[in-house]
């Protein structure tokens, strides 16, 4: 029986993540699958992400069905495995047949014959004897020790928030400057909603915004809203540095916005310095492929943005592989990278400049105790109460989510998937006396 080519893709990818650091959000948008057809994208898209979005459950639910331990399974079966019961469990236009039968096949293409019994059997078993409409808890479908960070940092509430947050589709928020784009977008069966955050954001509602004219010219950028604002609020300037730049969504937002600015953008893996390059090909930009913690400049910046690597749990709708590989160990590891890129970062801000120090994460250790550590070290800096640079931005007209108080704690910028409608961020504004 013939596999869908939708199911290739979504387990060579899936086989993949498991196997080495990649993103999923590089591997399903790849070229190499722009072939396939705009049904079977949506389909690799349902599987690939659903698969990564419910993997603890999916395990749970293959468990007790398994006459071997998990772990002593083959990676490909327990991918073809776990991509049947994701199907069987949440795809309900997909008959039960279909989903058995093509993970089956999918285990014998990969050479693992002796194992398509084994497939079929659990599989059926577990159609046979599990509800389809069960309610499951998205909570459930992260690991324990995340939850019980967030109910401790944030409430029972939040917690319960960003968990359903992180388990649903997000529909792609673009960043738009130009209102002939969204026209032409429109013109081309785009559907799209404003913002709830800043203007320019539009969020797709349907249509395939890939498929367009506008996006083969890079005329708008996906970007998530979060994003956006943490890239408005360095404010005018004439010369910034944006020191982890890659791959080039900031960059390329305040290099629209500021026009006039001189812009350096630095990022330490050449091959993503690449990609930055394609992302922000405004003139005013320069990259350079250089270590955030060694570069050639002196304090020479009215502007710097530190946007540094961290642990992304502020995005794990889009990168839900993230909270199966991330460790707590990780997140100390992280915190020494990010106080060192910080520290380095704030020896370019020039006399009266301003640092944006932000993160995608939503861990104290990355966020307030990274700035109260740089700090420390560098009393010549304050940190500008966040309440009133927004309403800055407000006044301008930029900022029109309408309750400034909620995206502020203490004297940060925060939001928290599910409880604002974007990504988790957190941002600070510092200012050289
Ligand atoms: C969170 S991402 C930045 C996202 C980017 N600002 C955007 O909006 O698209 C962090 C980036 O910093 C880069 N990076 C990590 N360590 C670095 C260092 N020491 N110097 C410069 N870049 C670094 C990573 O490779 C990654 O591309």
């Amino acid at each position: 029986m013939p596999i869908s080519p939708a199911r290739i893709a979504a387990f060579e990818i899936l086989i993949r993540i498991e196997s080495t650091d990649a993103y999923a959000s590089e591997l399903l948008h790849a070229s190499r699958f722009s072939r396939l057809s705009p049904a079977d994208h949506r389909l690799l898209m349902e599987i690939g992400m659903g698969v990564l979005r419910w993997r603890s459950l999916l395990d749970e639910t293959i468990r007790p069905h398994s006459s071997q331990p998990l772990a002593k399974l083959d990676l490909e079966v327990l991918t073809s495995l776990r991509m049947g019961v994701y199907q069987l469990l949440f795809l309900d236009r997909i008959p039960q047949y279909a989903a058995i039968d093509e993970s089956v096949e999918l285990t014998k293409r990969v050479r693992k014959r002796s194992a398509a019994g084994f497939v079929n059997a659990v599989l059926r078993k577990i159609a046979k004897e599990t509800p389809r409409s069960r309610k499951l808890d998205p909570c459930l479908a992260h690991p324990q020790w995340l939850v019980e960070r967030w109910t401790r940092h944030f409430g029972v509430p939040a917690a319960q928030a960003i968990c359903a947050y992180d388990q649903t589709a997000r529909a792609p928020s673009l960043r738009i400057s130009n209102s002939a784009v969204v026209e032409q977008l429109r013109r081309d069966g785009v559907e799209l909603q404003p913002g709830r955050l800043v203007s320019n954001a539009f969020i797709v509602r349907a249509g395939d915004v890939t498929q367009t004219s506008a996006f083969r010219e890079r005329r708008f950028a996906l970007q998530d809203e979060a994003s956006q604002l943490i890239a408005l609020l360095g404010g005018n300037g004439r010369a910034l540095l944006d020191c982890c730049a890659a791959p080039g969504g900031k960059t390329a937002a305040i290099a629209t916005a500021l026009p006039d600015a001189q812009i350096f953008a630095t990022e330490i893996h050449p091959h993503r310095a690449r990609v930055l390059r394609q992302m922000a090909p405004q003139a005013n930009v320069q990259v350079l492929a250089a270590d955030a913690r060694q570069l050639p400049f002196g304090a020479d910046f009215d502007r710097v943005l530190a946007d540094g690597p961290c642990s992304g749990t502020g995005t794990l709708a889009r990168n839900p592989e993230i909270k199966w590989r991330l460790k707590p160990e990780d997140i100390s590891d992280l915190q020494q990278r990010q106080i060192a890129i910080l520290s380095s970062a704030l020896k370019h801000v020039a006399p009266g400049g301003r640092l944006v120090y932000s993160t995608c994460s939503l861990e104290a250790e990355e966020n307030e105790e990274v700035l109260k550590a740089a700090l420390r070290e560098n009393a010549e800096f304050e940190v500008l109460p966040m309440e009133q640079e927004l309403a800055k931005v407000k006044n301008s007209g930029v900022l029109v989510w309408p309750d400034i108080e909620n995206l502020v704690s203490e004297r940060f910028l925060r939001t928290i998937p599910g409880v604002h409608p974007c990504e988790g961020f957190f941002g600070a504004i510092l200012e050289k006396k």
